[in-house]
């Protein structure tokens, strides 16, 4: 195995979107950032300096982070921010898991411009479960502001209204050939008459999930979230924020070109949303040559529409491990967790230009209705290690606080999210289930549910309200897939187990940002001490403090 040395500069760069030059926040200079190619066992060390104005950490979003919790990165719950003139070497070692994960910023909203892949190939001396393929391409979907994201979500949280939607998605930073002033810059994808190539298709979006296709072209999937999956083929792939899928392409087709597209996947009824399409384009080698001045216009692409939930659910319900795995059957923890929006009443000492959200509330989010208050003067991991008082308390429910039909039309005045920083305390080992129940309180919507420190199996999704009597007799205990972000349907639920043999403090929240900065989110402690993680070294010297 080896050690991977990396330095990231964080810093303001000017980037030319859409015709106009932004001060954008980038990693050395590039956007998309640096893609990091590993192999499993190896060793990862990214000195990170912060020379933007705002703080900043990076998450290696995806890795187990197996003892080394203090790398994990997200802000103020294994770290406090790296402030701006400052450093932090993050430093951590792959083990089991290979295929594509990506890093990204876990502060505010700046992870919508700092963001990279990050490649786990095979261990040195094993290869692929299937044919090594010609080509690999890395396709991260993305979204685009006519504006500083920090400024966008600034706004919303000083309005209480639903922030402004992107202007353009983005395949590897670029628009593509639909927007103003990108067509000449947009992503071309090679391949070849007979090739079998991989393609890595990260969801790197802030808020929107995705429909993902390609021309004429079948997708056979192979891969999810660093973990390989049964083989499924498909035309079309959806993935929220934070999920990543790799697909077999065949190159079978008349050499020519063919678009690669991707656009909204919308499920809560009527918000609004970017409705825009971006595109790449698959360029075969052999595909004659325009003549000159003329563009052959590539072959078009067909995605469904934006509120196809069967689409989506048929797809994010294709995936099985490749053989039979050993999910935990005893459990030791049985959880039940909504996931859900909720709304604020605004109050009183507030001015009305401060609650915009509908009827003049404060728009939030919550998990069994606690609305997640991330702290200032401690990470939630150090005040765990230190035994440090008055940070968190370990009293986040195991079932919601009152029931009620979740997906139901029901009133809002049942759901007003309690804001708090509570932790659920989970003993080392414990194997754990935990059922993501999604709420229809102002409005029901696909949530991406991602915890941190672990892949989880997802045993089963359905819609409505989860039944313990009739759903578990649908669970799949022989060959669940094994994911870090599960999107929880539209007016449903989704049942996960893991056992919890990461000690350290792991969040768990729902990866459209703007659901974050509203409060969906949670964290797992997991201790093997009494009262402190005693098994965890102590954090690196150059750990930021608050
Ligand atoms: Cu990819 Cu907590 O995030």
């Amino acid at each position: 195995a080896e050690t991977h040395y990396h330095e990231f500069i964080v810093q303001a760069t000017k980037v030319k979107r859409l015709c106009k030059t932004h001060n954008t926040i980038t990693v050395n200079g590039q956007y998309p950032g640096p893609t990091l190619e590993i192999n499993d066992g190896d060793t990862l060390v990214v000195k990170v300096t912060n020379k933007a104005r705002y703080n900043l950490t990076i998450h290696w979003h995806g890795i187990r982070q197996m003892r080394t919790a203090w790398a994990d990165g997200p802000e103020f719950v294994t770290q406090c921010p790296i402030r701006p003139g400052s450093s932090y070497t993050y430093r951590f070692t792959v083990q089991g898991q290979e295929g594509t994960l990506w890093w990204h910023a876990h502060s505010s909203w700046l992870r919508a411009t700092v963001y990279g892949a990050l490649i786990i190939h095979p261990a040195a001396g094993s290869s692929y479960p299937f044919t090594k393929p010609m080509r690999e391409n890395v396709l991260l979907l993305g979204e685009w502001w006519d504006a500083n994201p920090i400024d966008v979500v600034r706004e919303a949280t000083r309005t209480g209204a639903a922030p402004n939607v992107s202007n353009a998605y983005t395949i590897n930073g670029q628009p593509g050939d639909f927007y103003n002033c990108s067509r000449k810059d947009t992503v071309i994808v090679p391949i070849d008459a007979g090739e079998t190539n991989l393609l890595r298709v990260i969801n790197a979006a802030l808020n929107q999930e995705l429909f993902f296709t390609v021309a004429n072209h079948m997708l056979t999937v192979v891969g999810a979230d660093a973990s390989y999956t049964k083989p499924f083929t498909t035309n079309v792939l959806m993935l929220g924020p934070g999920q990543t899928t790799d697909v077999l392409i065949l190159g079978n087709q008349v050499p020519a070109r063919y678009y690669i597209a991707a656009r909204a996947y919308q499920s809560a009824q009527g918000a609004p949303f970017d409705n825009t399409t971006t595109t790449a384009i698959l360029e075969y080698k052999s595909a004659p040559c325009p003549a000159k001045g003329l563009i052959s216009t590539p072959v078009s692409a067909t995605l469904p529409a934006f509120n196809d939930t069967n689409t989506a659910n048929t797809f994010t319900t294709s995936f099985r491990s490749p053989k039979q795995v050993a999910v935990p059957i005893t459990i030791d923890e049985s959880l039940f967790f909504t996931v859900g929006l909720g709304l604020f009443n605004c109050p009183k000492n507030f001015h009305s230009s401060r609650c915009q959200g509908p009827n003049g509330t404060r728009f939030g989010a919550s998990m069994n209705n606690v609305s997640f208050v991330l702290p200032s003067n401690f990470s939630l991991l150090q005040a765990a290690h230190q035994g440090i008082p008055g940070v968190f308390t370990t009293d986040f429910p195991a079932n919601p606080p009152v029931t009620f039909d979740y997906t139901g039309n029901v009133s809002r005045a049942l759901w007003q999210p309690v804001p708090a920083t509570k932790v659920y305390k989970l003993k080392f080992g414990s194997r754990v289930q935990v059922v993501l129940q999604g709420t229809n309180i102002f409005t029901g919507e696909n949530h991406p549910i991602h915890l941190h420190g672990y892949d989880f199996y997802v045993l089963a999704i359905g819609f409505g309200n989860f039944n313990p009597q009739t759903d578990s007799a649908k669970f799949n205990l022989v060959d669940p897939p094994l994911r870090n972000t599960i999107a929880v349907p539209v007016s449903g639920w989704a049942v996960i187990r893991f056992v919890a043999d990461n000690p350290g403090v792991w969040i768990m929240h729902c990866h459209l940002d703007v659901h974050i900065t509203w409060g969906l989110s949670m964290a797992f402690l997991v201790e093997n001490g009494v009262g402190k993680l005693q098994s965890l070294e102590p954090p690196p010297a150059d750990y930021p403090v608050c």
